[in-house]
Parts: C-alpha cells; structure tokens; sequence
C-alpha cells in the first residue's frame, strides 16, 4: 500500500444490528460496514452512489452520516425494501395505525386460529402450529408422518418405515399431503405449551380451505432458476400463493387490505414494508426444528418435511414494533453524528451498466456490492413479496450466472460484461479523486479475475488502494448451497481511486507462476498460525495479496488452497469449517 488508508484490514459489521434485522434482503451488506467508507473518503453532504443497492443500506449509511445519496438497482423489492427503511414517520403514528389495521383484520379472520386450551379447556388462540410431510412407504403404501418418524428414531433421520420396517429416504420418496400436528398455544402461566391438533383446529383448517380467498400471486415459471433449484416439479408449487396455508391467506389478504386503505402514504408504506418483512415467516418456508424455528432459507424457496403454521396478528405486531426499533436506531446514530438537518436520499430502477441519471464526474463515492456469479437469484427469490406490491423487477439485465433453463447459453459472458460496464460507469461518474468500493466473494479465480481485469480496464489501474476483510460475523449466505469446502465464506472490499489515468499501471501480470509464487509463500508461515482459521480466510488473504500486488488470480481457487492446506498437515474440521492440527491414529 502506496500509504496508510484508514480502513482496517478486516472490517467487523455482525449482522444482528436492529436496523439490519428490521426487513430481510439476500446478502445485506450491513450499516456498520459501509459507514467507516463513508467517514473516511467522503466529507458531510457529498454525494454517494450504489449501483447494487438492493434494501438500500449505502442509502442508510449515507443518511446516518449526513451524505447525500443516489443508490439503484433493477429490484422493485429492494426499492420497497430501502423506501420502507427512509420513511420518516412518528412512532406513535405507527402504532395507532397499525392497531387500527389488526384491529379490522382480527374482526375478520382470527377465528380461523381460534382453539381450546387443554390443559383447563378455555378458549384459545393458537401461537403456531406444526405441520409434517407424509411421504408414501414404496414397500407397504402407508404413509409416514415424517415428523413421526423423526420422534421414533430419537429426532434423527429415519431410515425405515414404522409400519413395516422396510427401508426409507425422504429422498426419492412419493410426497401424499401435509398433516397438522401440533398447536402451541400460551398456557395459563403465560408460558407457550404444545397440544396435539384437536378437532377444532382441523374444523377451522378445513373451514379456511373451503373459502380459501385469491391472494396476489406470481407465478414462479419453469424456466426460472430458482423453479428447478428448489425442486418446485416435485412439491406441486407454481405460485408465491401456494407457500400459504388457507388459514394464513385469510389472515395475510385481511391484513394487507387494511394496510392499503391506510393514509398518509408514509404510514401506509411503513405498514406494507412490515407486511412484506414477515411473509416469509407466515408461509410454509417457515422451518420448524427440534431446537428452535429455523427461520426461512431466503435463498431458496425450500419447504421443510416438517414446518410451522405461525399466527400472522401475532408476526405482523412484533415487526411493527421491529420496525420502530429500526428507525429509533437511525435516527440516534444519525444525532450521534452530530447530524440534524436532512440530507436527501433516493432510489432509482435502473441497470448498474446505464447510470443515466448520473452525470460524468459528479459523484465522490461509489459504494457497489453486485451479485457474485451463480449463488443468489435476487428476481426470482423477490417474486415472493413483489407479488403484494406495484412493481415486478425486469430479470433481463439481472447480473447473474444461470446454470440452468432457457437462459443458460451465453450466460457467464453476459454477467461479466455487465459488471465490467458497471465498473466502467462506476469510472465515469465519479470524480476524478473519488473512490469505488466494491463488495464482492467468490471462490473462483476466473470471476475474480473478471473483477480485476474489469477494475484496470475502466481506469482505476491494476493495484488497488485498499482491500479490507469484511467480517458479516456468520457465514455468507451467497455460500451457504455447498456447505464449506470450496465457497467463500468472507467477502472481500477492494478500494480502487479514479485518478489520471496516464500514471496508474494498468497491466496485470498473468504468469500461472506469479500466482503460485504468492500463494506459496503465504502458506509458508507457521502452519500453526492457520489452526483455528477458516480455508475462505486464508483464500481471501492470498487474495487480497496478489491482487495488491498486481498479479493475476486467475487460476487462484479455493480449492488449490484446500490441496495446500493438506500438505501442511491440517485438516478442514467439516462441522465447524476450521482449521486443525491433523493428528494420525
Ligand atoms: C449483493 S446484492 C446487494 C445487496 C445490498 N448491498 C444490500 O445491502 O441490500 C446485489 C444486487 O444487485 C442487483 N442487480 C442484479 N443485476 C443488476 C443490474 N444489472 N443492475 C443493478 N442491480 C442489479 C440485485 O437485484 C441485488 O439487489
């Protein structure tokens, strides 16, 4: 590094901040993350640009810290999403309104979750219920309450049929219906207990079929990725609407009817971006675990073989007040910066590769966290909310791999040129001394590569300024579909500089050599030094590295530094996806 920058080398930003936590978005970048770019390169009042801007969060930082901002992206979720986040409106607003709504709503459908408390027979309402596959035994025909099956073999994967003994795998097996088991309900302590299902839930589970109302749907199309990705043939969904249960599409139509009469529009608006913020939760991708709600996989539109039915009123209340949370912690960070007076932030529908509402040489930074390859279908996976609001995102100009479908031919070189044109628009709008900061993860040297060559190409050289660790705490969801071996878990922020072109060297160096040379000798340190490391830290150190240095990464892949790894002596723990000390029998 030509000089100190004032960034550190990892950048921590845990993503269980309130404001990070109010509305979910694939891959949020979280607040704390952005905010030391913003402190550091750009003074109060600047103007900050995000080209992927998803929920907004550069917008967010950028309005905690007093900095104008125009961020885009092609998601009409994630201009919901960001819109709901910058809303200004009084706490006291939203709560009276929002009572307003459940109010309207509960008159209308909360006798769909009404039930008996059994253990002193008074009425009831019911917190949540659980509900399990039945798959159909190959060898006797009956069926298998999956959740049964788990309860007889010690919450374990059972591998046998409990009528006939012969042998069993979810995998494969032919799905009949989804039962409800069991009803927790608060119990006269106010403690939540479990009941088996009675006759009165399965009253009002049939009652909420028959009269089951038509909710806003999109169709999820075959030639999606995420169709085939999450195996929609085979459970029969075709539609955002069919994740509801009858019970829950009453509840959900009820409450949303209420929230669109609402006025003024902001109120209103808060109130839609709570609706949008549960509908995962109040929908059958709500996975139940033995130990506790395992939430829903945002990245995918998989049902659990056992999963809950949750109480909508119950969902819609706590996020509201999720959500004022949100904005009473944006709002003391924001006087914590001594900022008072209102900055302006907005959200523009717009492909990254065609800024048109930006001038040449008018903006002081750009913040940019595009998609990494072929993980995260962002379009696909927001039909799920787009369906209750005005706007479905356009997928055409999605900066996205596809691996299968229709769509696949071509795909890989459409992806890198949209991102190389974004980094060259990213080069056109900012000031000559501005800065690019640009969040990216991927455990193939050839996209890292594209990146690289992308940034020199556009004028911004072939060494970056800076290139800092970012450390989201948990395991990156863009890598979660392969488990640990070969995905990154850590992403990386590369700060490039739009200086005079004519004095930035802008050639890589592109000998295999080169590559093998950095790698080496940074797995030459002290192999215990590693022990207790991740292999993603270590692939991103070697990195981070060479691309410092000017060379290639090509040919740089995770897995090469898994091999180096094993010739070291250490091993990959698979359950925690650390390194040990290899120790022999
Ligand atoms: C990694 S996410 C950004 C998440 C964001 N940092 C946040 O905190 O919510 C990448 C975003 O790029 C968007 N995107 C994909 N193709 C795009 C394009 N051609 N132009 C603009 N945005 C695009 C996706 O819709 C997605 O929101």
């Amino acid at each position: 590094m030509p000089e100190k920058f004032p960034i550190p080398e990892v950048v921590r930003a845990p993503r269980t901040d309130p404001i990070y936590n109010a509305h979910g978005y694939l891959t949020k970048v979280p607040v704390d993350a952005i905010i030391p770019y913003l402190e550091s390169l750009t003074e109060p009042g600047d103007l900050v640009v995000d080209p992927f801007a998803g929920s907004g969060m550069t917008a967010i930082a950028a309005k905690i810290t007093g900095r104008n901002a125009i961020v885009s992206d092609i998601s009409h979720l994630g201009r919901h999403i960001a819109s709901g986040y910058l809303a200004e409106v009084n706490e006291v607003d939203i709560r009276d309104a929002s009572k307003q709504v459940l109010e309207a709503a509960r008159k209308e459908s909360e006798h769909l979750y009404k039930t008996i408390r059994q253990e002193d027979g008074s009425n009831a309402v019911m917190v949540r219920t659980v509900w399990s596959y039945i798959y159909e035994c190959s060898h006797c025909s009956e069926g298998i309450v999956f959740y049964k099956a788990l309860e007889r073999n010690s919450w374990r994967a059972p591998s046998t049929c409990y009528h006939c003994e012969g042998s069993f795998s979810k995998k494969g097996a032919k799905y009949i219906s989804d039962a409800p088991l069991i009803v927790v309900v608060k119990g006269a302590n106010g403690k939540q207990v479990e009941q088996e299902v009675a006759r009165i839930d399965l009253d009002n589970i049939a009652l909420a079929d028959e009269t089951r109302p038509s909710i806003p749907s999109l169709e999820i199309a075959k030639d999606r990725e995420m169709y085939k990705r999450s195996a929609l043939e085979k459970w029969g969904y075709r539609a955002t609407s069919d994740f509801f249960s009858g019970r829950n599409a009453h509840v959900l139509k009820s409450i949303w009817q209420e929230i669109v009469g609402i006025n003024p529009p902001s109120v209103r608006q808060k109130l839609l971006f709570a609706f949008t913020a549960i509908l995962p939760r109040a929908s059958k991708r709500y996975q139940w675990s033995k130990k506790r709600p395992l939430n829903a996989a945002n990245q995918n539109y998989y049902v659990a073989p056992v999963f809950y039915e949750w109480n909508v009123f119950e969902l819609f209340e706590r996020k509201v007040e999720a959500i004022i949370r949100a904005d009473k912690e944006i709002l003391s960070r924001q006087h914590a910066y001594g900022v008072y007076s209102p900055t302006e932030q907005k959200y523009e529908i717009c492909s990254a590769d065609k800024l048109r509402y930006l001038g040449d040489n008018s903006v002081d930074l750009v913040f940019a966290d595009p998609p990494f390859g072929s993980n995260i279908f962002y379009s696909d996976m927001s039909l799920f909310q787009e369906a209750w609001l005005d706007g479905k995102t356009d997928a055409t100009t999605e900066a996205v791999i596809h691996t299968t479908g229709t769509r696949k031919n071509g795909s890989a070189e459409r992806y890198e040129s949209l991102i190389v044109d974004a980094l060259a628009e990213a080069y056109r709008v900012l000031k000559p001394g501005g800065h690019l900061c640009l969040v990216f993860g991927n455990s193939k040297g050839s996209i890292w590569s594209m990146v690289q060559n992308g940034l020199a190409e556009s004028g911004f050289g072939s060494t970056p300024r800076h290139i800092a660790i970012l450390d989201k705490g948990q395991r990156s969801v863009k890598g979660l579909n392969s488990g640990f071996e070969s995905v990154a878990t850590l992403d990386l922020i590369v700060t490039v500089q739009k200086t005079s072109t004519k004095d930035r060297e802008t050639h890589i160096r592109t000998s295999l050599e080169d590559t093998s040379t950095v790698l080496v000798q940074d797995m030459e340190v002290e192999e215990s030094s590693l022990v207790g490391l991740t292999s993603s830290h270590i692939y991103l150190s070697v990195l981070k590295e060479a691309m410092s240095n000017g060379i290639s990464v090509t040919d740089l892949h995770l897995s090469d530094i898994e091999d180096r790894i094993e010739h070291l002596g250490l091993v990959l723990n698979k359950r925690t996806g650390r390194l040990e000390q290899f120790v022999s029998d």
